[in-house]
């Protein structure tokens, strides 16, 4: 927490490394890249993240990326990303990375995964962090097939497969086949659902991808037999409170869901998702869990607890840091 004591210890198990990329480096790379933005400035840019739904940010999100062109980019965005892990409490990191917005582009995918596990190989003293690659589930399944087969020589650097960007009218069982090949590969899965989608998607996600964990998942609060069934199965849920209120996923922090998932008794998390465009790293959003929603001490040694628990560490690591959150006081 921002008390001057030391962080919680804590993983970052749903972070987009795109959506790290802070507007003045967006207008560095752009510099550097011979980009030309849309954009006025830093300002005319940050004006922009007033966002109304998931797709109005995702429109954004992707215009973005744009100025990530070369392995270099790619490592300094990841660099940029691991050197503020210490400060947050971050000591383990499952980042997301989304290969079709950039290999769309003729960015090959080899700079993607060259240049951020350059970054991570150089922060590896300091926070540990494997990479998950996630589909796009509003482009064509055919798709997602090809870039897990482009994936493919690079795969002992890659720990699991995810779904992502717009969610409503894209179901996880489209998604099913790659799923199944992925699982088949030795890839951990994991897809976001019941963040702006119904809870019917987190039964898909279960059913049809296999996931081991839920990232959001929020929405799956409405339905009470599927709580019983995270609850029975402590299925993880890695929740993103501040992204979830600027995405207007729910009305104002104050009636965020996490409260009530806690006293559920479901494994939930909590995590920044693109803290560049929402306004805060992880340990911020923790802060908005105890300010905003007035977790205690115990409540949050239970999320950072859990978000060990539920990452794909190996049980020794788990533990360790497990205990260093036991060991934590505000
Ligand atoms: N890609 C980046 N952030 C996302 C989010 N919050 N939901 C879905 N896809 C995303
Ligand atoms: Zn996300």
């Amino acid at each position: 927490m921002t008390t001057g004591t030391p962080p919680l210890p804590k993983a970052e198990l749903h972070l987009h490394i795109e959506g790290t990329l802070e507007p003045e480096t967006v207008f560095e790379l752009a510099r550097r890249n011979d980009v030309a933005l849309p954009y006025s400035g830093v300002e005319d840019l940050r004006a922009r993240y007033d966002f109304s739904d998931l797709q109005s940010f995702l429109d954004v999100y992707y215009a973005n990326m744009a100025v990530l062109r070369t392995r270099d980019d790619f490592a300094e965005l990841a660099s940029a990303y691991l050197r503020r892990c210490p400060g947050q409490g971050v000591r383990h990191v499952e980042m997301f990375f989304d290969p079709q917005a950039h290999t769309s582009r003729g960015v090959p995918m080899a700079d993607v995964v060259g240049g951020l596990t350059d970054a991570i190989d150089a922060h590896a003293g300091d926070v540990s962090a494997g990479l998950i690659l996630c589909f796009l589930r509003d482009q064509p399944a055919a798709d997602a097939e090809a870039t897990l087969r482009a994936a493919e020589p690079y795969l002992d650097r890659i720990v699991g497969v995810g779904l992502d960007s717009a969610e409503v009218g894209h179901p996880p069982s489209g998604f099913a086949g790659v799923f199944e090949r992925a699982r088949g590969l030795g890839l951990k899965p994991v897809a976001h659902a019941g963040e702006e989608g119904p809870p019917s998607y987190v039964r898909e996600a279960l059913d049809d991808l296999g996931v081991l964990r839920v990232d959001h998942g929020i929405r799956a609060i409405e339905d009470d037999d599927l709580v019983a069934r995270l609850r029975r199965d402590r299925t993880p849920l890695t929740v993103c409170p501040l992204s979830n209120v600027r995405l207007g996923c729910v009305p104002g922090i104050g009636l965020h869901p996490l409260p009530e998932m806690l006293a559920a008794e479901l494994m939930v998390s909590v995590h920044s998702d693109d803290p560049a465009y929402f306004g805060g790293y992880a340990d911020d959003n923790y802060t908005a869990a105890r300010d905003g929603l007035g977790l205690d001490a115990e409540q949050l040694r239970t999320l950072a607890g859990n978000s060990f628990e539920a990452s794909f560490l190996d049980s020794s690591a788990r533990e360790g840091f497990t205990e260093e959150v036991r060991r934590w006081r505000p």
